[in-house]
């Protein structure tokens, strides 16, 4: 994602790194498939965890918040060791309180705004799990990922996400042992934009200079954007970053602000998204991809040997729709090849022709992402954005820029459609439903 900064307005959302047993905390069940180069798929128990930071967190020895509102409650958390020590991470009522249920078998399906008796949740994010302790981890080099969307429900300024994050197969359980909770109760998140809205990071609380739901140090990992979008935009994009496991950054390291081109990660990704590359035919309501109907989403991720130990060189999509196979539109941008795939060749005429920094390339671009793919997790969610409302995925951004200039118009919303604020009071009712998630040799996941 481009900016990540999630409206977390849970009125009570709380948190901490010790075990809550208040509520008990019981992982909703998707099963996905493994598939062979024949064809043949195999059924694998996962499970999804609810992230951390949506959580209860509660004083170990009672009822009392550690966190409300925007704040620390600085008795419980004077500094984030002490903090980490006095507080608990409770279990999730996944339906109840988040509005994330399982629609059908291998279906999961994410409500935008859920009110509950405690107040109202927002948006959620959730990691596919191996077992009860641990996160499913992908290594996708000449592989090909696969699942299915519904969309349909799913308006202007709305993002249903579907990524990877380079996070710890355990939470970061044994790399940081004062995290007691881990990826049980969705711990060590982390990603390209190095968030700092995370309350716990490296089993300490970022109370340190929080202010306004962030704090001084952020969490930054490789990204693998494989599903941004909603009814009118969406963008598939990887993010490299300097470093290869989750790491915890401060100041420049962060890439925030004036950094944003020497921190640790590639926040800009090297996106496709149709709209933006010149075809606004594409994707959309009874476009060619027509998103008010559920479709198929492969993306296969292709190394320069054609092996499983080979360099990452290309990145292919395609859409399966009513029993056919749509190819990704091909960039119809002046400066760019006709291509349907990110490669590096891509991103730099791609960067070129819209006037922007390849730090992709700075970064390391498709060697590197793809030593990071090795070893993902996998994400989904569904949030509004409180930074830029969206603009970057499905309207004109930035929002002052002239809109004939290429690369600056990314989709048909209203650049005021996404306020949280908005969107939020319109559309309470949106919701995505992912399902079917297939991993397998290419061409195995999907009948071509
Ligand atoms: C903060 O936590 C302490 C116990 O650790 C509790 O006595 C106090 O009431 C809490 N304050 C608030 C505002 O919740
Ligand atoms: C995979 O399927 C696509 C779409 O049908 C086709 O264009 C491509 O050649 C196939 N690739 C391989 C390696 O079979």
């Amino acid at each position: 994602m481009y900016r990540s900064l999630v409206a977390l307005t849970f009125a009570t959302a709380v948190l901490g790194q010790q075990v809550g047993t208040l509520t008990a905390e019981k992982h909703p069940s998707m099963p996905m498939e493994v598939c062979s180069a024949a064809g043949s798929c195999k059924k694998e128990n996962t499970a999804v965890v609810l992230d951390s930071n949506w959580r209860w967190t509660h004083v170990t020895s009672g009822y009392t918040n550690c966190y409300s509102g925007n704040s620390w409650n600085e008795t419980a958390c004077p500094d984030g060791k002490t903090c980490a020590t006095n507080c608990a991470l409770d279990g999730a009522d996944y339906a109840k309180t988040y509005g994330i249920s399982s629609p059908s078998s291998g279906a999961l399906k994410l409500q935008f705004v859920t009110k509950n008796s405690d107040g109202t949740n927002v948006g959620s994010r959730v990691y596919l799990m191996a077992s009860e302790t641990k996160y499913r981890t992908f290594n996708l080099l000449n592989k090909e990922f696969t699942l299915d969307v519904d969309v349909s429900k799913l308006p202007c300024g709305l993002n249903g996400a579907v990524y990877f994050s380079e996070m710890d197969e355990d939470g970061g359980l044994s790399r940081f042992p004062s995290n007691k909770a881990g990826a049980k109760y969705g711990t060590g998140y982390c990603d390209s934009q190095c968030p700092t809205d995370i309350k716990f990071i490296n089993g300490e609380a970022n109370v340190d200079g929080w202010e306004a739901g962030s704090g001084k140090t952020g969490t930054c990992c490789a990204e693998m954007d494989i599903w941004e979008a909603n009814l009118d935009s969406a963008a598939y994009t990887p993010h490299p970053c300097k470093v290869t496991t989750q790491t915890k950054c401060e100041g420049v390291d962060c890439g925030n602000g004036d950094d944003r081109y020497a921190g640790l990660c590639d926040k800009d990704g090297c996106d496709f998204n149709s709209f933006r590359m010149g075809v606004d035919d594409f994707y959309g309501t009874s476009k060619t991809v027509d998103t008010s109907e559920p479709f198929t989403v492969v993306t296969q991720f292709i190394t320069d040997d054609g092996t499983d130990t080979g360099t990452l060189s290309k990145i292919n999509r395609f859409y399966v729709q009513g029993g056919k196979v749509i190819p990704n539109s091909a960039a119809a941008v002046e400066g760019v090849d006709a291509v349907n795939h990110i490669s590096d060749g891509f991103c730099k005429q791609q960067k070129e022709a819209f006037g922007d920094n390849n730090y992709f390339a700075t970064v390391g671009g498709m060697a590197t992402m793809g030593k990071s793919l090795e070893k993902m997790v996998l994400v989904l969610s569904v949030w509004d954005d409180t930074a830029v409302s969206m603009n970057w995925l499905d309207s004109t951004f930035p929002t002052d820029a002239d809109p004939t200039k290429p690369g600056v118009v990314r989709g048909r919303c209203d650049p005021g459609a996404g306020l949280p604020k908005t969107v939020e009071a319109a559309h309470p009712d949106s919701y995505v439903i992912y399902s079917k998630i297939r991993l397998g040799a290419i061409n195995s996941t999907f009948a071509a």
